[in-house]
């Protein structure tokens, strides 16, 4: 050839030449699209070792991708730290190179900076010259998107957790230090591979995208992620911290020993990481019982609908970088096989097998299938079989028992009935778990003696399997009656799960609305967090779709109705709150609680958190508001408030050390009723009131808000194409911008705006939010329908509720 193709974006080449005096034709950006760097030689190359040797600039730029820049301010100090974010095709940003997962290499790397500053990388430091200059040992053979360099004058604890001097001396790293080593621990005998590095080295940056990134050896965070404060920060960030830390640690072996291919496959690296990560940080904190069950219905909600993707495309289909970044989705991340659990335990082979290179979905069957063979399981088809249904075909299948007829089949959730999976279904029968495990497969219909008369059936027992399960009427009137008389025979998985498959079986037309609102009515009842949580996950599709009309208040009423015995309860274990609740869970489902009593106008809850901000307001050094509570307190308080509780809010949020509290702050802002949005969203323009990193969350945040909705909305429009420009780079968030905005809209008036901005900015393009604004479009047009459908109903169904006892 007499082509050099390698990939470089943003760099501006000084000198590029070879010994054999290459001639440049095109440098830099000249491929857009590609970031393909394409250097024309005079000659053709033959056989050979050739070097390219190259000199370049680059701006260090506020952007959040390659090497960048973040800001923040200590003492009064203005404070730059150089930091990288290279996943997925950003090493490129840096430097040239070959930047494919499955090029891996050794990294040499020296870094010259500043006095007084540190330097790090993937690599341990071997030596210092002069005070300038770092050079570090050369890496494992590993992918570009691994790499990481960071210049900062931060401080560090032992095992090393680097932040800002001041929360690493205010403590905010000791509960990152105290996970690390237990989640480490584990994971080595998990994996039953010693940790491969010599150093672990993880970091919490003031600018920071994504949520982590898995660095080999030198973990980033965002700073909730990290760093934890046991003075403001609520027992939910603690959760975040460890099963983030575990997630990460987790990819030292998965994702960064063995490595996908190419970003067709991200479930390889990412579904593994999540999964585990469960694992590894219930061994951190075994008095939690960490469960799954969010991940599970949030994936279920994407994956029900037609532009949805299966887990693996095909490798070609995704070439450009948005294209890379798309796949970066809840899909790939949460739509975990929980049934697969028994094949995870033969996972050690085939890490080894392919360590320090790369690997397929395939690959990964046949190591599974050796392992079952070798471990004489007997499974009822071959594991490529059973996994590949579940990879290569997109959605989910829902199961139907018909217990009159003792039949049970399964059927594509929404889709193509075409599509078959091979399910496992396990079961139980009138509270009793039944041994006989149904191979549901193909078109075919099981058949089973049910002997049904006045006993029931319950399937998916404790939500192991990935599908979801509707009954004949006869059965679901039955489950209905027990969830009335005696919750607790049922498990709690399941109690979230029936509330959780009947809404969304009502949204697909298989069982009525109707069927779908009665089975909250139990709530009345229940104080678990799960249960509750399955239901105000499904009611916010309510609230979306109707809290701008007048169903709204029957709704709110009915909501009132429920949750006050909730408010009680706490009220009542935590005796007139002074005492944290023992339980996890617990703790959870006090915020739903207080937040839900609060919105829906329980006066003596009102009451109280007003009370508790104004106590703040008169003291502002003295919050004594407990930290779980912060974000329902804040919100409802700043609801209820006037300019002067927002102006302390933002005050508040302007002065926060510890990161996790200046976000309570953000989200709450957005709770106002006032017509500060305007200001507010403005400041997302501007890095110096909210960080490019909290811009679409903010900008979500108002969009939430029934009354903020259109000016979100409006706001979007006319920034769309800087915003594109400006924060376009390291950017994954367009996507849940996109999502967040649209999320109420259902009228033919809105579907007509979408369509006209998906026009207006199609010359600059939609980049990672492409996928998300299809959805959107598909919603809208979904949420139209709905709307048509069901809004007599469940208005009749709400009043007929309110205003008389229930039972
Ligand atoms: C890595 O560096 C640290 C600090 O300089 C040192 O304590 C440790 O022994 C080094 N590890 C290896 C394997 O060189
Ligand atoms: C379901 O989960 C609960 C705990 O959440 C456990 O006690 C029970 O044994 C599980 N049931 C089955 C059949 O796995
Ligand atoms: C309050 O809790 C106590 C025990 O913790 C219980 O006996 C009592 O019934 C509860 N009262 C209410 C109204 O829930
Ligand atoms: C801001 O924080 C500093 C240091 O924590 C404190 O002294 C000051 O009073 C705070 N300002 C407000 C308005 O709370
Ligand atoms: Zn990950």
């Amino acid at each position: 050839t007499d082509l050099i193709l390698i990939h470089s974006n943003k760099l501006n080449y000084t000198t590029l030449d070879n010994k054999h005096i290459a001639r440049l034709i095109a440098s830099g950006n000249t491929h857009t699209h590609t970031h393909y760097l394409v250097i024309q030689l005079n000659g053709k190359l033959s056989r050979g070792r050739y070097q390219l040797y190259t000199e370049f600039t680059g701006e260090l730029a506020d952007d959040l991708a390659g090497l960048y820049r973040s800001e923040y301010e200590e003492e009064g100090v203005r404070k730059i730290v150089a930091t990288s974010q290279m996943h997925p095709t950003h090493a490129r940003k840096t430097f040239p190179c070959f930047d494919e997962p499955a090029m891996k290499a050794v990294f040499y790397i020296t870094l010259i900076h500043p006095i007084g500053t540190v330097a790090l990388s993937n690599g341990n430091e071997t030596g210092q010259f002069a005070v300038t200059q770092t050079k570090f040992e050369p890496t494992k053979k590993m992918s570009t998107y691994l790499l990481a360099i960071i210049v900062s004058d931060y401080t560090h604890l032992y095992i090393r957790i680097w932040g800002r001097r001041a929360a690493i001396e205010q403590g905010q790293g000791n509960y990152a230090l105290n996970v690390t080593g237990p989640v480490l621990d584990f994971f080595q005998s998990y994996y039953n591979i010693s940790y491969p590095l010599s150093k672990s080295d993880q970091i919490a940056l003031p600018d920071f995208y994504f949520g982590a990134m898995e660095n080999w050896g030198l973990v980033t965070y965002r700073e909730t992620n990290l760093l934890y404060d046991p003075v403001t920060s609520s027992i939910r960030n603690k959760e975040t911290t460890a099963t983030i830390i575990a997630h990460e640690l987790a990819h030292m072996w998965f994702g960064n020993l063995v490595t996908l291919r190419w970003w067709n496959e991200v479930w390889l690296n990412e579904g593994f990481a999540s999964y585990v990560s469960y694992l590894g940080a219930d061994h951190a904190e075994p008095t939690w019982n960490l469960i799954l069950l969010d991940d599970v219905h949030r994936v279920f909600s994407v994956d029900a609908l037609v532009s949805s993707h299966p887990l693996s495309s095909k490798e070609d289909s995704i070439i450009l970088p948005d294209q890379i970044s798309e796949q970066f989705d809840v899909i790939s991340y949460s739509k975990v096989h929980r049934h697969q659990k028994d094949l995870m335990y033969y996972m050690t082979g085939y890490l080894n097998h392919f360590a320090y290179s790369n690997m397929i979905g395939n690959d990964l069957w046949q190591h599974l299938e050796m392992a079952v063979e070798a471990n004489n399981v007997s499974l009822p088809h071959p594991v490529y079989d059973i996994m590949n249904r579940w990879v290569l075909q997109m959605g989910f299948p829902v199961v139907t028992i018909d217990t009159s007829t003792g039949k049970v089949s399964q059927k594509h959730f929404l889709l193509d009935p075409d599509y078959e999976w091979l399910i496992p279904v396990r079961w139980m029968k009138s509270g009793v778990v039944q041994r006989n495990i149904w191979w549901l497969m193909e078109k075919e219909v099981v058949n089973v003696d049910m002997k049904s008369g006045s006993s029931w059936v319950l399937a998916n027992i404790n939500v192991t399997g990935y599908y979801r399960v509707n009954y004949d009427l006869g059965n679901w009137e039955r489950l209905l009656s027990q969830l009335i008389a005696e919750h607790q025979v049922i498990p709690v998985m399941n109690r979230a799960q029936l509330v959780d498959d009947a809404f969304n079986l009502a949204r697909a037309q298989l069982v009525s609305t109707n069927l779908a609102l009665r089975t909250t009515s139990y709530l009345l009842v229940e104080t678990e967090y799960i249960p509750w949580q399955s239901a105000l996950n499904n009611l916010d599709y309510y609230y979306l779709m109707l809290d701008r009309t007048e169903v709204y208040q029957p709704m709110q009423d009915y909501m009132k109705k429920l949750v006050t015995p909730l408010f009680l309860h706490f009220k009542n274990i935590t005796s007139e709150w002074t005492h944290v609740p023992d339980r996890l869970t617990d703790q959870y489902n006090q915020v739903n609680a207080i937040r839900m009593a609060c919105t829906t106008g329980v006066t003596e809850c009102q009451k109280l958190t007003t009370t508790w901000f104004k106590q703040w307001m008169d003291r502002p050094q003295h919050n004594l508001i407990h930290p779980n509570l912060r974000s329902a307190v804040y919100c409802s308080a700043m609801a209820a408030g006037d300019e002067a509780e927002w102006e302390f809010g933002w005050s508040q949020l302007k002065n926060a050390t510890v990161a996790s509290e200046a976000s309570k702050l953000m989200s709450a802002l957005a709770c106002t009723s006032l017509l500060c949005f305007h200001r507010y969203l403005s400041y997302t323009l501007n890095p110096a009131m909210i960080r490019k990193q909290d811009a679409t969350s903010v900008i979500t945040s108002v969009a939430s808000n029934r009354v903020g909705q259109g000016l979100a909305w409006d706001f979007v429009r006319e920034q769309w194409e800087y915003m594109f420009t400006q924060y376009g780079v390291g950017s994954f968030s367009f996507a849940s911008m996109i999502s967040g905005v649209t999320a109420r809209f259902s009228t033919t008036a809105e579907l007509q705006q979408l369509k006209e901005f998906e026009r207006e900015h199609s010359a600059a393009g939609f980049g990672s939010a492409t996928l998300a604004l299809q959805q959107a479009l598909e919603r809208t047009t979904a949420n139209i329908n709905w709307l048509q459908q069901n809004k007599q109903e469940v208005l009749d169904w709400f009043n007929s509720q309110t205003g008389q006892e229930m039972h």
